[in-house]
């Protein structure tokens, strides 16, 4: 867990059911502080979202992962949209989530990809809470400009971009 004072600004859902501590806990911030996230960080995080389940345990989850400062991290800030490119700037890691679109063995159709990827997105940002960090998923994005950025193959579609780091405060960030 991180040490950082601007942990004050972490929030916890509120329920009289008994639910995980850990799903309480995640919520999607938009200030992050520029607290490194390892890559052993990165391993656990990917491994633990590579445990979903999936239809016929195809796996159809694909992440394209960027560190800020490298290549991939400024091609996946340039598709993001404008209301988004204001607060994930922040973000020490920046990926896109990628559905293979059929079945690797017979190569039929698999019309659970999109949801697969989803439970793999989820899984992730469980285990990031658990860590001390925090997830936040994008839709806002362009993903034709990821698809052309990444040279992504029509057999797959890129899902959502999502911002991941520490949560920081939201003086950080511009007032709008
Ligand atoms: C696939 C997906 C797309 C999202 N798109 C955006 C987005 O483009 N911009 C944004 O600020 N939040 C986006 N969100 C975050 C949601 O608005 C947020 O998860 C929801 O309001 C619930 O809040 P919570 O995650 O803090 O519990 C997205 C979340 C997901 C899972």
């Amino acid at each position: 867990m991180s040490n950082n004072p601007a942990q004050e600004h972490l929030k916890h859902a509120k329920t009289d059911l008994p639910i995980h501590e850990l799903i309480l806990q995640r919520w999607s911030p938009r200030a992050f502080t520029d607290e490194p996230v390892t890559d052993a960080d990165l391993k656990t995080l990917f491994t633990a979202a590579s445990w979903a389940a999936s239809s016929s345990n195809e796996q159809p989850w694909r992440f394209i992962v960027g560190r800020k400062g490298d290549a991939s991290y400024e091609k996946i800030f340039n598709s993001l949209a404008e209301g988004n490119q204001k607060w994930a700037y922040e973000a020490p890691i920046l990926f896109v989530t990628v559905a293979k679109k059929t079945f690797t063995k017979g190569g039929a159709p698999n019309g659970s990809a999109q949801h697969d990827v989803g439970a793999a997105s989820a899984t992730l940002s469980l285990q990031a809470t658990a860590m001390g960090m925090h997830t936040h998923g994008m839709g806002g994005y362009d993903k034709e400009t990821v698809r052309a950025f990444f040279g992504i193959p029509t057999d797959f579609e890129p899902i959502a971009c999502w911002a991941l780091g520490y949560v920081g405060s939201p003086d950080s960030l511009p007032e709008n």
